[in-house]
């Protein structure tokens, strides 16, 4: 990887950045899911979560955090120490692994969740590796899990072929926000088919910039 993502998270604090619409707008998606499912307990995956701030900024916020139990599986130490500070003053069970989220074996013993964070990873790999980590999905998903996603969608947008292959794998359309003032676009699929068990040995997707 040549990017430098601790330095990328830089830029949800500039004031009107894009980045920072994403994130209310995935905030939102997590806040309405959340809402929709309790009083239950709540499983949570996020891959390659960064410093975690779309989850743990709306668990910050609410009352019901501590029925919650997430999974964030990142790559770079510091943002996952990062995620690991501000999720240890937090009511809910968190745990930030610092790890490869392309290996289906992380996974295990987490699955399935409820609510699947694929934020910041498809505009970072290939075509066919989002593809594959859509047609993987299910085997993230509990019955009617909801996966939220994000991509930009400079010229040639790839966002209708997103849409295509998560209907493809199973899914139902839920949400597909994206913005006429800017490039960025959040999507969120809600599972219909039937789950399938976690495949071990797998590897999903691989960061290209
Ligand atoms: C575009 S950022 C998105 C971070 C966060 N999901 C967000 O939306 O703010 C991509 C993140 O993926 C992490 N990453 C890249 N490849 C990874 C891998 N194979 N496993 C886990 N994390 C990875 C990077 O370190 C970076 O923090």
């Amino acid at each position: 990887m040549s990017t430098n993502w601790s330095k990328w998270h830089d830029a949800y604090a500039k004031p009107g950045s894009g980045l920072g619409d994403r994130l209310a707008a995935v905030r939102a998606q997590i806040d309405r899911r959340l809402d929709a499912t309790a009083p239950d307990p709540v499983r949570v995956i996020s891959a390659c979560a960064g410093d975690g701030r779309d989850l743990l900024g709306v668990l910050a916020d609410r009352s019901d955090a501590d029925r919650v139990t997430a999974l964030l599986i990142e790559y770079d130490a510091e943002l996952s120490a990062r995620a690991r500070e501000v999720a240890k003053a937090l009511p809910a069970r968190i745990e930030v692994r610092q790890a490869d989220a392309a290996q289906s074996d992380v996974y295990a013993g987490a699955v399935p969740a409820d609510l699947v964070l694929l934020c910041g990873i498809f505009g970072n790999v290939s075509d066919v590796d989002i593809q594959a980590t859509i047609e993987a999905a299910p085997q993230l998903c509990a019955p009617g899990a909801e996966v939220v996603w994000t991509r930009h969608r400079n010229d040639p947008d790839l966002t209708p072929s997103i849409r295509g292959w998560f209907a493809d794998a199973g899914f139902d359309e839920i949400a597909f926000v994206a913005p006429d003032a800017d490039q960025w676009s959040v999507g969120v699929h809600r599972l219909a088919a039937a789950p399938r068990p976690l495949e071990l040995g797998r590897h999903w997707f691989t960061f290209i910039r």
